[in-house]
């Protein structure tokens, strides 16, 4: 006989032959620690329905990387928490992002502690994605790169999260020089002041440094295709761009390399630039993308000049921030023209996306599709299926 005893549920059972005892754990998933290694409970092939032993609280989930973040952790297998703050109804799209009943929401506030620890309790795993690229009138760039990272740093290690992957911005730097305005970037000082206090917090953090990161409902493309970043078809450019150098990088291999991330040990604590695989001026950058959307066409008053001559356009920059400070129209700001001339810098030494294994794709490998919706007169002089030309790659300079 045999008997098997399951705490708080003792039951006995017969069977014939050897005589043992079984003592069952049965866990209280509401009460219980995580002491247990979720990693141990990897199942299935590695796909959407298998469990990856990821349990990942993803803050920010509701942006752009977050989108893309949320998908790949889907794809391999994981559980999703995405803490959400407003409408629920925001968020619900990421519901799809990962298996039935895999994708959970929690509403919280990034200056309640409580709200916080609710959401990355039973987590192994937690990202912040959270960031802005302009103050508004509750959160300064502190209180969401700075205050805002140590909080949440701070409650993953009380509760025991294993890994925390902290997303800080490349340039981000004690020591930048002002390009256009009279002191540097507020972002980026927030960046690198967050950077810090999230190290101080979980000294094992994971840091990304992504450079502008362009993908579907991106920043930086779209950016470039708004009619209001546009003077009557001609675009105001910081002597004409031939001062900046970029180094953007694809969405997806952005997200590519979180996952990579979390699946190497050996990331723990280390910083990543995130950059695309070449370099060019932003001047190529956009009268590339104006090729590209069609738009480049000087006799509908197509150019690249130097913003500097031209004092109605930093009119219209100063007057959009004074209209609508909290959610700047076409993202013009003047924090965001200032980062728009900073030149990527990217450090010796420092690790890439490479050093996590993975193949960053070239600018024109995805404008074309990206730009599609912005391109002039895409459905007219042309066949459905019928391939338009697409114009030659930006020159890259390294
Ligand atoms: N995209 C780029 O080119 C780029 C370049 C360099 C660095 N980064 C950094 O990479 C990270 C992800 O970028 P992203 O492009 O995905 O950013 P994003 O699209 O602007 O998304 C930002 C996320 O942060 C959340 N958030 C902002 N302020 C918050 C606050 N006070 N309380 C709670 N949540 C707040 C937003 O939530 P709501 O939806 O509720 O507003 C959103 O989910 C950010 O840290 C960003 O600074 C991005």
């Amino acid at each position: 006989m045999a008997a098997v005893i399951f705490n708080r549920a003792p039951i006995l059972k017969k069977q014939t032959g050897i005589i043992g005892i079984a003592f069952v754990r049965v866990h209280n998933y509401s009460t219980e620690d995580k002491a247990y290694n979720l990693s141990q409970l990897k199942r299935g092939t590695g796909g959407r329905s298998s469990f990856s032993g990821i349990v990942a609280t993803v803050f920010g989930a509701s942006g752009f990387v977050g989108r893309y973040v949320c998908n790949r952790l889907g794809k391999i297998g994981s559980q999703i928490i995405v803490p959400y703050r407003g409408d629920p109804f925001d968020v619900r799209y990421l519901k799809v992002a990962g298996d039935l009943g895999q994708v959970l929401f929690t509403h919280f506030n990034l200056k309640d502690e409580e709200s916080i620890e609710k959401a990355m309790k039973y987590s192994n795993v937690v990202i912040n994605l959270i960031g802005r690229d302009y103050e508004t009138k509750q959160y300064k760039f502190n209180d969401v790169h700075v205050a805002g990272a140590a909080r949440l740093a701070k409650i993953a290690k009380r509760v025991g999260v294993e890994r925390f992957i902290h997303f800080s911005a490349l340039n981000a730097s004690h020591d930048l020089k002002p390009v256009i305005l009279k002191k540097p970037s507020g972002f980026y000082r927030s960046k690198i002041e967050g950077e810090e206090a999230v190290l101080k917090e979980f000294p094992a953090a994971t840091i990304f440094r992504p450079a502008d990161i362009y993908g579907q409902e991106d920043r930086f493309l779209r950016y470039y295709s708004q009619s209001w970043r546009r003077q009557f078809g001609a675009i105001p450019l910081w002597k004409r761009g031939m001062a900046t150098i970029k180094q953007p990088v694809y969405v997806g291999d952005v997200a590519a390399a979180v996952i990579a991330a979390l699946k190497d040990p050996d990331s723990a604590g280390k910083i990543y630039q995130a950059v695309g695989p070449k370099k060019y001026y932003l001047h190529d950058i956009v009268d590339y993308l104006f090729k590209v959307m069609r738009k480049a066409d000087p006799k509908r008053g197509y150019a690249i000049y130097d913003m500097r001559l031209d004092p109605i356009f930093q009119l219209k920059v100063t007057l959009t921030n004074l209209v609508s400070p909290s959610f700047p129209i076409a993202n013009l700001h003047w924090d965001k023209v200032e980062i728009e001339y900073t030149s990527d810098y990217v450090e010796r030494g420092v690790p890439t996306l490479e050093d996590l294994g993975i193949k960053v794709s070239a600018l024109e490998n995805h404008a074309p599709w990206q730009l599609k919706p912005f391109t002039y007169g895409l459905y007219h002089g042309h066949a459905a299926d019928e391939p338009y030309p697409q114009p030659p790659p930006p020159k890259a300079i390294a």
